[in-house]
């Protein structure tokens, strides 16, 4: 029989059933994520203090709103964390040691991992892990010209959750979580995540992790309320997603952009209030809210060094060291798991 070339009619049917296999499939998918979220923004809406996880920023306007902030003057994080990257860099690349494979986790815009890789010795592959699919894909698609010797290899899928890392190299798996998202998940939940980390990336990896730190408050309130109204937009745009993607009527103009520092629990944090009282619904669910009243939508841990000394430990890992910038406003650690490496 002759072999099947692109160009028969026989490949061609058999490439447009496939690709249409996998349009079914990706509609599935992302019909599910739609009912997920749905689920998720009744039962937050439906809590005394109204809430809606900050893990649903990131559609398209958001990942790129987030892009915006990390270049705000205001917003801190982003350059002091650049900082001991760039000073660290070398001690980062000795640590990961030749071939080693670099998992980053919530990957977003891939920015910082260029100085790690740019630090490493002849990395093996690169795996970033993101919600967000085609913010993710456009970045490793930038990546991988830069860097044509490194595996790229994306993972879709939310990093909070089990994720399993395809079959690596050799070298010592590296994992890397910049940017103190680590700040926006609850303390137990920020030690359970690490432990999570821990297992994905198995013995004797490490892990490169960003964390903010406590500061002048007047410094932490202006990095969430900057004054083009970037910070406001990316929080308000989660009211514009929850009426697009699960049908809710949420009004614009309805509900203004608020963050403050509470010092007793010492994070910022985010919501959206209420400019008046008023109904909101989705579907056959209906939402009052009283003039005044928040959607609660993110809070950003600032830790003390101590703090996080016990957290990493508590969760299995060494902390090798914390670097901090030289304001000593952030600081990155380098952490290891003990056991055998791969
Ligand atoms: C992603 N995360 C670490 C940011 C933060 O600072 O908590 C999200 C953010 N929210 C408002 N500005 C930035």
């Amino acid at each position: 029989m002759a072999p099947i070339s692109l160009a028969t009619p026989h490949a061609g049917s058999l490439a447009a059933s496939l690709a249409q296999s996998l349009r079914i499939a990706e509609r599935r998918a992302a019909d599910g994520a739609t009912a997920v979220f749905r689920t998720d923004v009744v039962f937050g809406l439906s809590q005394p203090q109204k809430a809606v996880p900050p893990k649903y920023f990131y559609d398209e306007t958001g990942s790129r709103l987030f892009d915006l902030i990390c270049r705000l003057p205001e917003y801190y994080p982003t350059r002091c964390e650049l900082e001991i990257l760039k000073t660290r860099a070398a001690e980062i690349g000795a640590l990961a040691g030749p071939r080693a494979s670099l998992v980053e986790f919530g990957s977003g815009s891939s920015i910082k991992v260029r100085l790690l890789l740019d630090a490493m010795d002849k990395p093996a592959a690169y795996v970033p892990i993101d919600i967000s699919g085609p913010h993710m894909r456009a970045a490793v698609a930038r990546l991988a010209e830069a860097y044509p010797g490194v595996a790229m290899v994306p993972v879709e899928a939310d990093f909070t959750q089990a994720v399993r890392l395809p079959p690596l190299g050799e070298g010592r798996r590296v994992g890397f979580f910049p940017g103190s998202t680590i700040g926006n998940f609850t303390p137990q939940a920020a030690t359970a995540f690490l432990a999570h980390v821990g297992d994905v990336l198995g013995p004797g990896s490490a892990l490169v992790i960003g964390f903010d730190l406590a500061k002048d408050h007047a410094v932490l309130e202006a990095a969430y309320d900057d004054r083009h109204g970037i910070t406001a937009a990316f929080n308000l745009n989660l009211l514009a997603r929850i009426n697009r993607e699960v049908g809710a009527d949420f009004e614009p103009g309805g509900f203004r952009h608020r963050a403050f520092f509470n010092a007793d629990e010492s994070r910022i944090e985010m919501h959206l209030e209420s400019v008046r009282k008023q109904e909101v619904c989705i579907g056959r669910h209906h939402f009052a809210f009283a003039r005044g009243e928040t959607i609660h939508t993110e809070n950003s841990y600032k830790f003390s060094a101590a703090a996080v000394l016990a957290m990493v430990r508590h969760a299995g890992w060494r902390q090798r060291v914390l670097w901090t910038d030289p304001k000593g406003w952030f600081a990155v650690a380098a952490l290891e798991r003990d056991g055998e490496g791969r």
